[in-house]
Protein backbone atom coordinates (compact mmCIF):
# COMPACT_ATOMS: atom_id res chain seq x y z
CA UNK A 1 0.00 0.00 0.00
CA UNK A 2 1.19 3.51 -0.38
CA UNK A 3 -0.29 7.22 -0.89
CA UNK A 4 2.27 8.03 -3.64
CA UNK A 5 1.66 8.00 -7.40
CA UNK A 6 5.28 7.15 -8.00
CA UNK A 7 7.12 3.16 -7.41
CA UNK A 8 8.99 1.32 -9.07
CA UNK A 9 6.58 -1.05 -9.58
CA UNK A 10 4.30 0.67 -11.43
CA UNK A 11 1.94 3.86 -11.52
CA UNK A 12 -0.57 3.94 -7.97
CA UNK A 13 -3.40 5.41 -7.90
CA UNK A 14 -3.72 8.12 -5.54
CA UNK A 15 -5.77 7.65 -2.18
CA UNK A 16 -5.99 10.33 0.20
CA UNK A 17 -3.63 10.32 2.96
CA UNK A 18 -4.86 8.80 5.91
CA UNK A 19 -4.44 11.18 8.12
CA UNK A 20 -6.32 13.67 5.83
CA UNK A 21 -9.66 11.54 6.24
CA UNK A 22 -11.40 11.19 8.96
CA UNK A 23 -13.33 8.19 10.34
CA UNK A 24 -16.32 6.98 8.74
CA UNK A 25 -19.40 7.36 10.79
CA UNK A 26 -23.04 7.39 10.49
CA UNK A 27 -23.26 10.99 10.79
CA UNK A 28 -20.29 11.09 7.61
CA UNK A 29 -22.31 9.14 6.05
CA UNK A 30 -25.23 11.42 6.10
CA UNK A 31 -22.72 14.07 5.34
CA UNK A 32 -21.79 12.33 1.96
CA UNK A 33 -25.40 11.18 1.25
CA UNK A 34 -26.66 14.72 1.92
CA UNK A 35 -23.51 16.32 -0.77
CA UNK A 36 -25.23 13.76 -2.99
CA UNK A 37 -21.92 11.65 -2.99
CA UNK A 38 -21.97 7.78 -3.12
CA UNK A 39 -21.56 5.63 -0.73
CA UNK A 40 -19.25 2.94 -1.59
CA UNK A 41 -18.82 -0.86 -0.22
CA UNK A 42 -16.78 -3.46 -0.41
CA UNK A 43 -16.65 -6.84 0.88
CA UNK A 44 -13.19 -7.66 2.41
CA UNK A 45 -12.45 -10.78 5.02
CA UNK A 46 -9.11 -10.25 6.10
CA UNK A 47 -6.36 -7.77 7.67
CA UNK A 48 -4.56 -7.09 4.41
CA UNK A 49 -7.44 -6.57 1.85
CA UNK A 50 -9.40 -4.64 4.68
CA UNK A 51 -6.19 -2.33 4.64
CA UNK A 52 -6.07 -2.50 0.90
CA UNK A 53 -9.42 -1.13 0.46
CA UNK A 54 -9.39 1.30 3.30
CA UNK A 55 -6.13 3.01 1.30
CA UNK A 56 -7.98 2.54 -1.69
CA UNK A 57 -11.00 5.02 -0.31
CA UNK A 58 -13.46 2.78 0.18
CA UNK A 59 -15.90 3.90 2.89
CA UNK A 60 -17.53 0.66 3.94
CA UNK A 61 -16.20 -2.60 4.66
CA UNK A 62 -19.02 -5.43 4.79
CA UNK A 63 -17.20 -9.07 6.55
CA UNK A 64 -20.44 -10.75 4.38
CA UNK A 65 -21.04 -13.92 5.25
CA UNK A 66 -20.24 -14.32 1.07
CA UNK A 67 -16.64 -15.32 2.81
CA UNK A 68 -18.81 -19.14 3.02
CA UNK A 69 -18.52 -19.14 -0.74
CA UNK A 70 -15.28 -17.42 -1.78
CA UNK A 71 -13.34 -18.09 1.34
CA UNK A 72 -14.67 -21.67 2.67
CA UNK A 73 -15.84 -22.86 -0.72
CA UNK A 74 -19.26 -23.76 0.42
CA UNK A 75 -21.94 -23.44 -2.15
CA UNK A 76 -24.27 -21.20 -0.63
CA UNK A 77 -23.94 -18.94 2.53
CA UNK A 78 -26.32 -21.03 4.91
CA UNK A 79 -23.15 -22.85 6.12
CA UNK A 80 -21.33 -20.33 7.56
CA UNK A 81 -21.59 -20.25 11.87
CA UNK A 82 -21.83 -16.80 13.82
CA UNK A 83 -17.60 -18.04 15.42
CA UNK A 84 -16.33 -18.09 11.56
CA UNK A 85 -17.94 -14.68 11.44
CA UNK A 86 -16.31 -13.38 14.55
CA UNK A 87 -12.97 -14.53 13.58
CA UNK A 88 -13.04 -12.36 10.15
CA UNK A 89 -14.62 -9.56 11.96
CA UNK A 90 -11.56 -9.58 14.30
CA UNK A 91 -9.05 -10.04 11.76
CA UNK A 92 -11.07 -7.03 9.54
CA UNK A 93 -10.37 -4.57 12.80
CA UNK A 94 -7.06 -5.61 13.66
CA UNK A 95 -5.90 -4.84 9.96
CA UNK A 96 -7.90 -1.57 9.93
CA UNK A 97 -6.44 -0.31 13.36
CA UNK A 98 -2.52 -1.52 12.16
CA UNK A 99 -2.72 0.96 9.64
CA UNK A 100 -4.90 3.27 11.38
CA UNK A 101 -7.77 2.87 8.60
CA UNK A 102 -11.20 4.62 8.51
CA UNK A 103 -13.51 2.52 6.91
CA UNK A 104 -17.11 1.80 8.48
CA UNK A 105 -16.93 -1.92 9.39
CA UNK A 106 -20.32 -3.93 8.83
CA UNK A 107 -20.42 -7.48 10.59
CA UNK A 108 -22.79 -10.01 8.91
CA UNK A 109 -25.74 -12.15 11.27
CA UNK A 110 -25.08 -15.34 9.65
CA UNK A 111 -27.82 -18.06 8.74
CA UNK A 112 -29.44 -18.83 12.02
CA UNK A 113 -27.54 -16.55 14.02
CA UNK A 114 -31.28 -14.11 14.51
CA UNK A 115 -33.90 -15.94 12.92
CA UNK A 116 -35.24 -17.67 16.04
CA UNK A 117 -35.91 -14.65 18.77
CA UNK A 118 -35.03 -11.06 19.60
CA UNK A 119 -32.40 -11.88 22.38
CA UNK A 120 -31.12 -14.28 20.05
CA UNK A 121 -30.34 -11.55 17.48
CA UNK A 122 -28.92 -9.25 20.69
CA UNK A 123 -26.89 -12.10 21.71
CA UNK A 124 -25.07 -12.73 18.20
CA UNK A 125 -24.84 -8.97 17.13
CA UNK A 126 -23.01 -8.24 20.75
CA UNK A 127 -20.28 -11.06 19.21
CA UNK A 128 -19.59 -9.22 16.43
CA UNK A 129 -19.68 -5.89 17.93
CA UNK A 130 -17.17 -7.51 20.70
CA UNK A 131 -15.26 -8.01 17.91
CA UNK A 132 -15.50 -4.23 16.55
CA UNK A 133 -18.17 -4.11 13.93
CA UNK A 134 -19.84 -0.88 14.40
CA UNK A 135 -22.92 -2.14 12.68
CA UNK A 136 -24.34 -5.70 11.84
CA UNK A 137 -26.30 -6.70 8.67
CA UNK A 138 -29.28 -9.16 8.75
CA UNK A 139 -31.67 -10.42 5.82
CA UNK A 140 -35.31 -11.04 5.65
CA UNK A 141 -38.31 -8.73 5.47
CA UNK A 142 -41.40 -7.28 7.81
CA UNK A 143 -40.88 -10.70 9.55
CA UNK A 144 -36.84 -8.42 10.75
CA UNK A 145 -38.56 -5.12 12.02
CA UNK A 146 -39.31 -5.88 15.27
CA UNK A 147 -35.79 -7.07 15.66
CA UNK A 148 -33.92 -4.54 13.71
CA UNK A 149 -35.75 -2.27 16.48
CA UNK A 150 -34.60 -4.37 19.03
CA UNK A 151 -31.27 -3.88 18.28
CA UNK A 152 -31.38 -0.14 17.43
CA UNK A 153 -33.17 0.43 20.77
CA UNK A 154 -29.49 -0.95 22.11
CA UNK A 155 -27.50 0.97 20.47
CA UNK A 156 -26.56 -1.37 17.85
CA UNK A 157 -26.99 -0.06 14.07
CA UNK A 158 -28.51 -2.06 11.44
CA UNK A 159 -28.44 -2.71 7.68
CA UNK A 160 -31.24 -4.43 6.58
CA UNK A 161 -30.83 -6.56 3.11
CA UNK A 162 -33.82 -6.79 0.61
CA UNK A 163 -34.23 -8.49 -2.74
CA UNK A 164 -32.11 -11.40 -3.42
CA UNK A 165 -31.34 -12.40 0.24
CA UNK A 166 -28.38 -14.97 -0.35
CA UNK A 167 -29.43 -17.07 2.92
CA UNK A 168 -32.73 -17.78 1.89
CA UNK A 169 -31.76 -18.74 -1.63
CA UNK A 170 -33.35 -22.41 -1.60
CA UNK A 171 -36.75 -20.80 -0.76
CA UNK A 172 -36.10 -18.03 -3.24
CA UNK A 173 -35.61 -20.97 -6.13
CA UNK A 174 -32.13 -19.67 -7.26
CA UNK A 175 -30.69 -16.25 -7.69
CA UNK A 176 -32.96 -14.49 -9.05
CA UNK A 177 -33.95 -11.24 -9.47
CA UNK A 178 -36.69 -10.15 -6.70
CA UNK A 179 -39.37 -7.33 -6.65
CA UNK A 180 -40.60 -7.62 -9.96
CA UNK A 181 -43.91 -7.06 -10.63
CA UNK A 182 -46.42 -7.46 -7.62
CA UNK A 183 -43.73 -7.89 -5.65
CA UNK A 184 -42.29 -4.51 -5.97
CA UNK A 185 -45.31 -3.54 -3.26
CA UNK A 186 -44.44 -6.11 -0.83
CA UNK A 187 -40.58 -4.95 -1.25
CA UNK A 188 -41.35 -1.19 -1.12
CA UNK A 189 -43.64 -2.07 2.29
CA UNK A 190 -40.49 -3.75 3.60
CA UNK A 191 -38.33 -1.05 3.30
CA UNK A 192 -40.27 1.29 4.72
CA UNK A 193 -40.84 -0.66 7.98
CA UNK A 194 -37.37 -1.04 7.81
CA UNK A 195 -36.72 2.08 7.88
CA UNK A 196 -38.82 3.28 10.61
CA UNK A 197 -37.75 0.46 12.61
CA UNK A 198 -34.51 1.97 12.47
CA UNK A 199 -32.56 0.81 9.80
CA UNK A 200 -30.04 2.94 8.98
CA UNK A 201 -28.59 1.13 6.08
CA UNK A 202 -30.44 -1.01 3.45
CA UNK A 203 -28.28 -3.49 0.70
CA UNK A 204 -30.76 -3.84 -2.09
CA UNK A 205 -29.73 -7.29 -4.35
CA UNK A 206 -30.65 -8.02 -7.44
CA UNK A 207 -33.85 -5.23 -7.69
CA UNK A 208 -35.12 -3.83 -10.86
CA UNK A 209 -33.12 -0.69 -11.27
CA UNK A 210 -36.30 1.51 -11.13
CA UNK A 211 -38.01 0.35 -7.68
CA UNK A 212 -34.09 0.40 -6.10
CA UNK A 213 -33.88 4.56 -7.03
CA UNK A 214 -37.92 4.79 -6.19
CA UNK A 215 -36.95 3.12 -2.64
CA UNK A 216 -34.02 5.86 -2.43
CA UNK A 217 -36.06 9.02 -3.11
CA UNK A 218 -38.80 6.99 -0.59
CA UNK A 219 -36.05 6.13 2.52
CA UNK A 220 -33.96 9.56 3.54
CA UNK A 221 -32.65 7.82 6.87
CA UNK A 222 -31.75 4.77 5.23
CA UNK A 223 -28.91 4.69 2.97
CA UNK A 224 -29.68 2.45 -0.11
CA UNK A 225 -27.10 0.24 -1.12
CA UNK A 226 -27.12 -1.72 -4.55
CA UNK A 227 -25.00 -4.81 -5.84
CA UNK A 228 -27.23 -5.79 -9.35
CA UNK A 229 -29.54 -2.54 -8.31
CA UNK A 230 -28.94 -0.07 -10.83
CA UNK A 231 -27.15 3.00 -10.06
CA UNK A 232 -30.34 5.07 -8.65
CA UNK A 233 -29.33 3.51 -4.94
CA UNK A 234 -26.95 6.37 -2.47
CA UNK A 235 -24.36 3.43 -2.86
CA UNK A 236 -22.70 0.68 -3.95
CA UNK A 237 -21.68 -2.69 -2.64
CA UNK A 238 -19.61 -5.85 -4.45
CA UNK A 239 -17.92 -8.86 -3.42
CA UNK A 240 -14.34 -8.15 -3.66
CA UNK A 241 -13.47 -10.99 -5.19
CA UNK A 242 -16.38 -10.51 -8.08
CA UNK A 243 -14.88 -6.83 -8.60
CA UNK A 244 -11.01 -8.29 -9.18
CA UNK A 245 -12.18 -11.17 -11.18
CA UNK A 246 -10.91 -14.35 -8.84
CA UNK A 247 -14.43 -15.28 -8.69
CA UNK A 248 -14.26 -19.60 -9.13
CA UNK A 249 -17.70 -19.30 -10.46
CA UNK A 250 -19.25 -17.09 -13.01
CA UNK A 251 -19.74 -13.78 -12.09
CA UNK A 252 -23.30 -12.37 -12.07
CA UNK A 253 -23.49 -10.26 -15.17
CA UNK A 254 -23.52 -6.78 -13.38
CA UNK A 255 -20.06 -6.92 -11.87
CA UNK A 256 -17.53 -5.66 -13.33
CA UNK A 257 -13.93 -6.88 -12.99
CA UNK A 258 -11.98 -3.49 -12.11
CA UNK A 259 -8.28 -5.53 -12.57
CA UNK A 260 -8.77 -4.70 -16.35
CA UNK A 261 -6.46 -2.21 -17.19
CA UNK A 262 -5.34 -1.85 -13.10
CA UNK A 263 -1.55 -2.56 -12.21
CA UNK A 264 -2.44 -3.79 -8.32
CA UNK A 265 -5.32 -4.50 -6.38
CA UNK A 266 -5.28 -1.03 -4.62
CA UNK A 267 -5.44 0.28 -7.83
CA UNK A 268 -8.86 -2.10 -8.56
CA UNK A 269 -10.46 -0.60 -5.73
CA UNK A 270 -9.39 2.98 -6.20
CA UNK A 271 -11.06 2.64 -9.63
CA UNK A 272 -14.25 0.97 -8.46
CA UNK A 273 -14.07 4.31 -6.08
CA UNK A 274 -14.18 6.76 -8.39
CA UNK A 275 -16.21 4.66 -10.59
CA UNK A 276 -19.40 4.77 -8.13
CA UNK A 277 -18.61 8.29 -7.07
CA UNK A 278 -18.79 9.75 -10.64
CA UNK A 279 -21.85 7.27 -11.58
CA UNK A 280 -20.49 5.26 -14.81
CA UNK A 281 -20.52 2.22 -12.23
CA UNK A 282 -22.77 0.19 -12.04
CA UNK A 283 -23.82 0.64 -16.08
CA UNK A 284 -27.83 0.10 -15.95
CA UNK A 285 -27.31 -1.08 -19.38
CA UNK A 286 -25.96 -4.22 -17.80
CA UNK A 287 -29.17 -4.97 -16.25
CA UNK A 288 -31.60 -4.20 -17.26
CA UNK A 289 -34.17 -6.46 -15.60
O1 LIG B 1 -22.41 -11.41 2.23
C1 LIG B 1 -22.26 -10.53 1.39
O2 LIG B 1 -21.19 -10.34 0.82
C2 LIG B 1 -23.41 -9.70 1.06
C3 LIG B 1 -23.28 -8.83 -0.15
C4 LIG B 1 -23.58 -9.62 -1.36
C5 LIG B 1 -24.15 -7.63 -0.06
O3 LIG B 1 -24.41 -9.76 1.70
Amino acid sequence: MSNTHASPYGTLPPASPVAARKPISLPRLNELRARGEKITMLTAYDATFAAVADAAGVECILVGDSLGMVCQGLSSTAGVTLETMRYHTESVVRGLRRVQGTAWVIGDLPFGSYQESREQALRSATVLMQAGAHMVKLEGGGWTTETVRFLVERGIPVCAHLGLTPQTVHALGGYRVQGKGESAGKLRQDALALQNAGATMLVLEMVPEPLSTALTQELPRCHTIGIGAGNGTAGQVLVMHDMLGINLGKNPKFVHNFMQGADSVQHAMSNYVAAVKNGSFPDNSLHAW
